[in-house]
């Protein structure tokens, strides 16, 4: 009787881990917490234990979680072998491929590909038998890789039993190839806990991946946040595909991870179209990738086409240009920002990275610079990651000849000569003068910034000349700037004078939150001038707010109210709003609160293609103050997509997910009747 009760129970706590780990890994949205996913497992195992050696425990999501260590890797042959791919490196390559390809082919016709992309990590071989996981291994040389089994077997999105298909009989045994990857959100939150533990960082999430992989004691690996997408298979029997893109769907069926953003294309203008698209979205992607592959489709086609050089003449790795390189500091130069913040940044010899020219890269701080062992004169690798402010990763000592200059923030600023002070708790250096001259400038060319008080043609060289000039002081005095002064600047024609004066005026009635985000308050960046406008509705409620009201709205603490209050309190900062007001400069109010009434509250949204009534930066505004949020990349948590012209692969994972779609007119309507705030 109880057996009966416990072997029921094993199966269903089966099922229901199973179910949560595709929630956590695959959909990324859990439903329950991590201790109560704990606590299933833990009765699970228990369970398990207590039928040892009656009951099969191959496919139970108990095996994910490592096994006793291994002395060494046994090697395993893969049965039919794993290829490289021939390299593509812009769109000539790729016509060359095509022509090759339909030479080969003897056709006329188009030929219908598949394109993928092209994922950074570490391939390896499954072989499932009767549907059941059975053997995991490395690459290796091609023919045999490293028997890794175990540790794969921890990898959580990977199914250790195929999930029942509609459309394919189960085969006798099947070997599936993917790739193992560790997505950047993890890679980071990886390294920052061995940096806390006093452990080695790794450099990238490849080297991560690969060495997580390559652990002889599984129970490691299975700490590790390892992913994985499957592309291929190797032998089958039992059953046959007749293309690569029934084998994706099948494998999708089957319960594998298959990226989302692979497409079937039609010809090779379209697997063209997807390399840029792709090039453009690499950065927001949330793995790596390193380029796109592009596949034959029809598998009686890549038959005829076969194999040269280990490389098959049906496929095409097409690289981007690397976002990594290398290049020698020249010199550190300290820059203060409009809180004071003093920066140091990299001033590099000019080098090419992911196709942009890079000439400086921020430091961050002193601790960045001692921690990473940054020189003067350093050999340095760098990189241009997501936000595209180009980045040091490391300097590379062996390069080093002894002239090398190891490098010490300032004792003072070194744009005014105030004494520099450092903030306990704090990395960052500060000048506390107020008046430096470099916050001043940076405070106005903030003020007048894009998503400020976006004065178009104002921009921070004319800003420093103004203020070399004396023609202003703080953001009031662009108010008052006359067409004779600006036609006294360098390179300013009558024309350019007569554009900026324009913009100037065209700025008086920003929205409340631009104008919040202006003044440049400390700790108050975009998010939380919308916040703090939507809950106060005007200028003058705010400036009024106390601190028991600051705290009552939700986002703002301490830190941040006291920010609010200090500026506010500042007799100084009153000056320059009254300036700016008594100039024609309103702020527009609104109603307070409103958001909370809008359908937009609590959903989030992602925008995709071009909108024809805003830009992005403004549907995301609007979304916003309507109390949504707006991500960049589509998952199960997404709540609608808006799709305007071009929309691109973020639609189809949304179709594929089965989320709302809408148009731009429905977005429009969404948004609601207040057509004066559209704009
Ligand atoms: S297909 C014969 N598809 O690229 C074709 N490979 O240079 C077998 N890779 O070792 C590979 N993403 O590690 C294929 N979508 C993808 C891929 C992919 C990454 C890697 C794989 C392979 C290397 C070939």
């Amino acid at each position: 009787m109880q057996r009966d009760t416990d072997l029921q129970r094993i199966r269903h706590l089966r099922d229901l881990i199973t179910y949560h780990n595709e929630r956590y890994y695959q959909l990324d949205d859990p439903e329950i917490s991590d201790s109560e996913y704990d606590r299933l497992m833990q009765e699970l195992i228990s369970l398990e234990s207590r039928y040892a050696g009656e009951i099969d425990v191959s496919d139970s999501p108990t095996q994910r979680v490592g096994a006793p260590p291994l002395e060494k890797f046994e090697s395993s042959v893969h049965l039919i072998p794993m290829l490289s791919l021939a390299n593509a490196f812009n769109e000539d390559d790729i016509i060359s491929f095509y022509e090759r390809t339909r030479r080969l082919l003897e056709t006329g016709d188009t030929i219908p590909f598949v394109v993928e992309p092209k994922l950074d990590g570490i391939a390896v071989n499954l072989t499932y038998v009767k549907g059941y996981y059975s053997i995991g291994s490395t690459r290796g040389d091609g023919y045999r890789g490293e028997n890794v089994s175990e540790n794969i077997r921890t990898i959580r999105s990977l199914p250790l039993k195929f999930r029942n298909s509609s459309h394919h009989a189960i085969p006798e045994k099947i070997e599936i190839r993917g790739e193992v990857i560790i997505s950047r959100e993890s890679f980071k939150a990886m390294n920052r806990a061995r940096l806390r533990n006093g452990e080695p960082p790794f450099a990238n999430p490849r080297n991560a991946a690969a060495g997580s992989l390559r652990q002889l004691d599984s129970r490691v690996t299975a700490r590790r946040p390892l992913d994985i997408f499957c592309y291929a298979v190797g032998a089958i029997e039992g059953m046959t595909f007749t293309s690569q893109w029934e084998i994706l769907q099948t494998l999708r069926e089957w319960g594998f991870p298959v990226n989302p953003r692979v497409r079937r294309a039609g010809d090779i203008e379209e697997c063209i179209r997807y390399y840029h698209e792709i090039a453009a979205e690499r950065e927001h992607l949330p793995y790596e990738i390193d380029g796109i592959v592009i596949k034959v489709d029809s598998l009686p086609f890549q038959d005829r086409l076969g194999t040269v050089s280990r490389s098959p003449r049906w496929a095409l790795a097409c690289k981007f240009e690397a976002t990594q390189a290398t290049t020698v500091i020249e010199r550190i130069q300290v820059q203060v920002g409009r809180t004071g913040v003093l920066t140091p940044v990299a001033i590099m010899q000019p080098v090419s990275v992911g196709g942009v020219v890079v000439s400086r890269a921020t430091l961050h701080n002193q601790d960045e610079i001692d921690k990473k062992d940054i020189r003067e004169g350093d050999t340095v690798i760098v990189q241009r990651a997501g936000d595209v402010i180009p980045e040091v990763v490391k300097s590379i000592p062996s390069r080093r000849t002894g002239r090398e200059v190891p490098f010490h923030m300032p004792p003072e600023c070194p744009v005014c000569g105030t004494p520099v002070v450092k903030l306990e708790g704090e990395a960052a250096h500060r000048c506390i003068n107020m008046d430096c001259p470099a916050q001043i400038q940076e405070r106005i060319t903030h003020f007048a910034s894009r998503g400020a008080m976006d004065i178009r043609g104002l921009g921070e060289k004319l800003v420093s000349q103004m203020l070399e000039k004396g023609l202003i002081a703080d953001p009031g005095d662009l108010y008052y700037l006359t067409r004779d002064q600006l036609s006294g600047l360098d390179r300013m024609a009558e024309k350019s004078a007569e554009n900026l004066l324009h913009a100037i005026e065209a700025s008086k009635a920003p929205f409340l939150e631009r104008f919040i985000f202006a003044l440049g308050i400390r700790h108050v960046g975009e998010h939380i001038a919308m916040v703090i406008s939507r809950r106060f509705g005007s200028l003058a409620a705010i400036m009024n707010a106390s601190r028991e009201e600051l705290l009552a709205v939700p986002e703002v603490g301490p830190e941040v109210a006291g920010s609010i209050l200090a500026f506010f309190g500042h007799e100084k900062n009153r000056g320059v709003i009254n300036r700016l007001l008594a100039a024609g400069v309103h702020p527009r109010e609104r109603q307070p609160d409103r958001g909370a009434s809008s359908p937009l509250v609590g959903r989030s949204f992602v925008l995709t293609g071009s909108l024809k009534a805003f830009s992005r930066g403004r549907a995301k505004e609007l979304i916003e103050s309507r109390g949504g949020t707006v991500s960049s990349a589509v998952s199960a948590k997404t709540s609608c997509v808006v799709a305007g012209e071009a929309p691109g692969s973020k639609l189809v994972k949304a179709k594929e997910l089965g989320i709302t779609i809408l148009t731009e007119e429905e977005f429009l309507q969404l948004l609601g009747a207040e057509q004066d705030h559209l704009q």
